[in-house]
């Protein structure tokens, strides 16, 4: 069975195609905002770079409409203009092609590259993305939030922070290369509440520091990771030591980072637990969103066009899961 999975919720369109456990071909275009991301102007990237991306994921794969077997769309969460975006393109090709359409869940999408990747059967997943940080656990066939944060995603606080330092978005990554340099380090709020946490504080705080100039960015930088994923790594930890899990997962854009991955595997690993991240998959890209189509098709779950509308509010624990 072969699927074609259409990211697009925030700045990236990604197209995946898989073939069963095969991944063809991934391909992304990224909106870059000149301040924050704009709705409108993010959905139109997205319209703008659809049919590009799509012709070059089939041709690197090789295939045709023709051969594709499910379309799968990520239907939420996310911006509405972009979702109703890639929702409009999804279903027109659907139509055009005669090809089923699924719309996903683009969190548990996140959730679901990391265990087929990692090989995970039951993981506990710290999710960490611009615009999520949850800590979840598979039970009664949901994915249950056991802790999450109570205001901004620490993606959106790194982005934010980059912001108001002057580095391009995103600033995750140019916040772990920075943070390298960093010597010494500075104190800024650590907010954690059983397993929940808040990062607004950690922000507003950075920031301030940064304008009296009396802390090189570096260490701020430097200072920013190691309190925040302090914060991520002890939620995760308090939740592995009550749920007895045998599996860490980390997933979601900010997983890409080096020093989370380090702080997380050695966590988990003074707790006999397996650690796994879906390298090269944990930012947003169509290679998920084909992955839990065809999941959620191989459970025997359809959907007809009516079923497709958009849900940019769609929660993670709305989902049954039947695979
Ligand atoms: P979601 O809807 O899941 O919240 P998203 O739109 O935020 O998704 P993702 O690609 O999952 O998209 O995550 C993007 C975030 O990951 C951005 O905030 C970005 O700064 C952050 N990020 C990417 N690479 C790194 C890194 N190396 N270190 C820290 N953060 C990173
Ligand atoms: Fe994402």
């Amino acid at each position: 069975m072969i699927t074609l999975g259409i990211e697009g919720t925030a700045h990236t369109i990604g197209i995946g195609i898989i073939n069963e456990g095969e991944i063809l071909t991934d391909v992304k275009a990224t909106y870059q905002p000149k301040a924050g991301i704009h709705p409108r102007e993010a959905a139109q990237f997205l319209g703008e770079n659809m049919r590009n991306s799509l012709d070059l994921a089939l041709e690197e794969a090789g295939l045709g409409f023709k051969d594709i077997d499910l379309i799968s769309f990520s239907q939420g969460p996310g911006l509405g203009p972009c979702l109703r975006t890639v929702a409009t393109g999804a279903r027109a090709l659907s139509l055009h092609h005669k090809i089923p359409i699924i719309g996903v869940n683009h969190c548990v999408a996140h959730i679901e590259i990391g265990r087929f990747l990692c090989g995970f059967k039951d993981p506990l997943t710290l999710y960490v993305s611009g615009g999520n940080t949850q800590i979840l656990k598979l039970k009664d066939n949901r994915y249950r939030i056991f802790g999450e944060t109570l205001d901004i995603g620490i993606g959106n606080m790194l982005d934010k922070f980059g912001r108001e330092t002057g580095l391009k978005h995103p600033a995750g990554p140019k916040i772990e290369d920075l943070a390298k340099k960093g010597k010494d380090f500075v104190e800024l709020p650590y907010v954690v509440k059983g397993t929940d946490l808040s990062f607004s504080g950690i922000l507003t705080n950075a920031t301030e520091k940064f304008r009296t100039g009396k802390n090189s960015l570096e260490d701020l930088c430097f200072s920013l990771q190691e309190t925040s994923f302090s914060m991520l790594t002890e939620v995760t930890e308090r939740a592995l030591a009550h749920l007895k899990m045998k599996e860490v997962l980390l997933t979601g854009g900010v997983a890409n980072n080096k020093r989370l991955q380090e702080m997380m595997g050695l966590m988990a690993e003074e707790h006999g637990a397996k650690f796994g991240v879906p390298l090269g998959y944990c930012g947003d890209n169509g290679v998920m969103i084909a992955l839990l189509g065809q999941l959620m098709h191989k459970a025997g779950i359809r959907q007809s066009l009516d079923d497709t509308a958009v849900n940019p509010r769609f929660r993670t624990d709305e989902v049954e899961v039947r695979w």
